[in-house]
């Protein structure tokens, strides 16, 4: 077993001789991030199903078609039947915008869509969002924009006030709007530079105001 820091600063344990499903299932679909060991085991796999190579592909491409819910259709996304199927709004929810809302340009409204999606959660949920900024280094920030503008959608950075607003009505819990690796980190290694692109936060919806008891006389 080795310890493996993916560069991000995350370490995990990687065992790069055990054969690994993951990895497997990306050697089926001819991806690159496996080890002899997950290949040996696909290459058995495929003597034993000779179309389980067509079936990963099969299934990855399921996966696209069934998860095409734009963000920009809040209402779209929270009436869908798959999504009702599976989710109780009445019940506490975490939704999870993670480095998504930074391609959403203001003229499509993410505070709206973020506000639609916010409503529709009970006291109780939990909102987790991650959202690119140039607050820290606002020269890499502006290349990085420029890269993107080549881009299907363009990068929207924001800054931590425009962020904020994303969160209104719910209480960040402990630390706050902070850098990733600020958020409540593991192994809080001295020496290890945050990356400085990004805020991340938790909100979660307050519980309801409890209702004045009328009096009774
Ligand atoms: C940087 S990736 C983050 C993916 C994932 N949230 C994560 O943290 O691993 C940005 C994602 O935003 C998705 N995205 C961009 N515009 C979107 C939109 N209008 N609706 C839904 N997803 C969108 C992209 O398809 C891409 O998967």
């Amino acid at each position: 077993m080795t310890a493996h820091e993916d560069g991000c600063g995350v370490v995990n344990d990687i065992d790069p001789t055990t054969p690994n499903p993951a990895r497997i299932y990306d050697y089926l679909l001819g991806g690159k991030d496996n080890f002899p060991a997950d290949r040996h085991a696909a290459e058995e796999l495929l003597n034993v199903v000779p179309q389980a190579r067509q079936g990963a592909r099969q299934n990855r491409a399921f996966l696209q078609r069934a998860v095409r819910a734009d963000l920009r259709q809040p209402e779209a996304i929270l009436d869908h039947p798959q999504v009702r199927g599976v989710l109780d709004f009445t019940q506490p929810v975490a939704m999870l915008l993670i480095a998504v809302l930074h391609f959403i340009r203001d003229a499509e409204h993410p505070v709206g869509i973020v506000t639609t999606l916010r409503e529709a959660m009970a006291p109780g949920s939990f909102l987790v969002l991650s959202h690119a900024t140039a607050d820290f280094h606002p020269d890499v920030a502006a290349k990085v924009t420029a890269i993107y503008q080549q881009a299907s959608a363009p990068l929207v950075l924001r800054t931590r006030a425009q962020i904020e607003r994303f969160f209104d009505g719910f209480d960040l819990v402990e630390p706050g709007l902070v850098q990733p690796a600020a958020w409540r980190p593991h192994d809080a290694r001295p020496g290890m530079p945050a990356a400085g692109g990004f805020y991340s936060g938790v909100g979660r919806r307050p519980s309801a105001e409890p209702t004045p008891s009328t009096t009774r006389r």
